[in-house]
């Protein structure tokens, strides 16, 4: 029996699409579910377009016992992955699955993490601050944003005429090679 991924995104979702392309080739997973807080998120024609189950909910649902961790319940993934998503993840579903949800951001945490530091920010306040490099943190997640325990960490240089989109497309790089290999071997421990 394969493995069960579920995504939870809030935008573009490229990452989402990333990982649902790896797993379509894989023995090992594959993505049941798609799951976004944005009703026009570009996310759900992707998913579609790769055949794979999609859909949105509100903020109430998000947060009630009925709504998203019934849904869960049905889907019963091994992982859930946030990969792009913007909200606060609840408490309730990270009670009803211990361990199994992780998360991506898109710098060497703690540095530049917390609220409001997602996607192109993120980028723009590393490259203002001159920093040399910045890279990506695959983390638990655990109720405060961006502090659960670190999963793996990989750097890229930044060079002094780099842009904050130089540094997206170098960061990106990174997440496309990494987090489907992380959730891999996740699934298989
Ligand atoms: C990714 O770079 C991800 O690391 C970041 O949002 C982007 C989503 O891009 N996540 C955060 O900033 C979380 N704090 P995508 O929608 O194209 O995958």
């Amino acid at each position: 029996m394969k493995k069960r991924i579920v995504i939870f995104a809030s935008g573009s979702g490229t990452n989402a699409q990333n990982i649902i392309q790896y797993f379509q080739q894989s023995k090992v997973a594959e993505v049941v579910h798609v799951l976004t807080n944005k009703k026009d998120a570009k996310v759900l024609a992707r998913a579609e377009a790769h055949n794979t189950k999609a859909s949105s909910f509100t903020r109430a649902q998000l947060i009630s016992e009925e709504g998203v961790l019934q849904t869960l319940k049905k889907s019963k993934p091994d992982i859930i992955v946030l990969a792009g998503f913007l909200l606060k993840f609840p408490e309730i579903i990270l009670q009803s699955f211990p361990n199994k949800v992780i998360n991506i951001h898109p710098a060497l945490l703690p540095k530049y993490g917390g609220k409001g530091m997602y996607g192109h920010h993120v980028h723009e306040a590393v490259v203002a601050n001159n920093e040399t490099e910045t890279g990506i943190t695959i983390h638990f997640v655990n109720e405060n944003y961006d502090e659960g325990a670190i999963i793996l960490q990989k750097k890229t240089t930044i060079l002094p005429e780099d842009t904050a989109e130089d540094v997206a497309k170098n960061v990106q790089k990174l997440e496309y090679e990494w987090l489907p290999k992380v959730i891999e071997t996740l699934l298989k421990e």
